[in-house]
């Protein structure tokens, strides 16, 4: 895996008007993405897990350009991309492909496979001849029969248009694909043989994922690290084993208490945190932590003070006042060391 990173995202914002009145004018803004920085290398893949509506999809629609992002910035190896028009972005638009949640509502239900590939092969520059060819090629490649290459979208299972799905990104020889819930429609054995197939696509290609979940346990095998968003905003990331047993921020505790545990060693290094009602509007987000008005240790610089992202371990960021799993003394070594810039001048978390 390469160091130097594939995408960067800093400080990206996507804003939603909610418009009113006769004349449509924005009243209020919906905080789909607010702030958000991460970064993905060559070959990795990045989890992205939060519950209904913390805005996952408009994510990674506003890194496929699918969506306007209303401030920050994306570079896709090195070049930003954030407002660049369809021929700026030119070939990076194939590189950067998306794999959708619903595979029946994402293929076009009048068209054979045949049709749905030869778009993005001919956009690739394969000539008409070479169309079937390339599409049987590409059936092989994520273990559907080539001799389906004339049926129609409803003439599959759920997994295997799936499969059509994940065919369709490839056509294009992409670098990243962007997977919204690529699994959540399908029944848990298909569940992990898409997954199989995903893994095995990522070694023979070399490709980086991000793998947007409901629930930690989807991407706990997948990722290499995980990215937790809450209403808008990535409050933990992490390498992916270390946010399973030892998560810093209690909205990722509350993610972890709702899914079953195998290995019960777990259960001992876990805080079971439960997370209490409904998420706030976005429109108008509770101020200081986000969090504040369903956390249990929420104490009263959470509802003054954002909080901020601190990196308390080598790639392990939570924005917290009063961190889970960590000690008195990583604490404070955190806020001296220079890796956490954004910690600068604030006051020390209490454990
Ligand atoms: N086009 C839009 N216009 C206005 N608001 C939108 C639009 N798209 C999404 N939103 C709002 O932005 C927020 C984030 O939505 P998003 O679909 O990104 O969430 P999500 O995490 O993918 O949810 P789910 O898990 O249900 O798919 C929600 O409050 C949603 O209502
Ligand atoms: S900052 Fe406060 S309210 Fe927010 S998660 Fe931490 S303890 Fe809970
Ligand atoms: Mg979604």
């Amino acid at each position: 895996m390469s160091d130097t990173p594939l995408l960067e995202v800093e400080h990206l914002e996507v804003l939603f008007p909610v418009r009113r009145g006769l004349l449509g004018r924005a009243v209020e803004h919906v905080h789909a993405v607010d702030d958000v920085t991460v970064a993905l290398s060559e070959g990795e893949t990045l989890g992205v897990v939060g519950e209904s509506g913390c805005g996952k999809t408009t994510l990674i629609r506003c890194l496929a350009r699918l969506v306007e992002s209303t401030g920050g910035t994306i570079r896709f190896r090195g070049q930003d991309i954030t407002r660049a028009g369809r021929r700026e972005l030119g070939g990076v638009r194939a590189e950067l492909q998306m794999v959708f949640q619903d595979p029946q509502a994402s293929l076009n239900p009048r068209k054979r496979v045949v049709q749905i590939l030869a778009t993005p092969l001919r956009r690739r520059g394969v000539t008409r001849a070479d169309v079937q060819t390339k599409a049987r090629e590409l059936l092989e490649r994520v273990g559907l029969n080539p001799e389906y290459l004339n049926r129609y979208p409803h003439e599959f299972s759920g997994g295997q248009r799936q499969r059509v799905g994940i065919a369709r990104a490839l056509a294009l020889q992409p670098r990243l694909i962007l997977l919204d819930e690529p699994v959540s429609a399908l029944d848990v054995s298909i569940q992990a043989q898409v997954i199989n197939l995903l893994d095995e696509l990522q070694d023979e290609l070399g490709l980086s994922y991000v793998f947007v979940a409901h629930d930690l346990s989807v991407v706990r095998h997948v990722s290499d690290r995980i990215a937790v968003m809450y209403l808008g905003k990535i409050v933990e990331v992490s390498p992916a084993e270390e946010l399973y047993t030892k998560p810093i921020h209690p909205y990722t505790g509350a993610l972890l208490s709702a899914i079953p545990i195998p290995d019960p060693r777990e259960n001992h290094t876990r805080t079971r945190v439960v997370v209490q009602g409904e998420p706030p509007n976005p429109v108008a987000p509770p101020p200081g932590c986000r969090f504040h008005t369903r956390c249990q240790f929420a104490s009263e610089i959470c509802s003054r003070v954002e909080p901020p992202q601190v990196e308390y371990a080598r790639g392990h960021m939570a924005a917290c006042h009063h961190p889970r799993n960590v000690s008195a003394q990583e604490i404070s070594s955190a806020f001296r060391s220079e890796t956490s810039p954004r910690s600068a001048g604030q006051e020390l978390p209490a454990p």
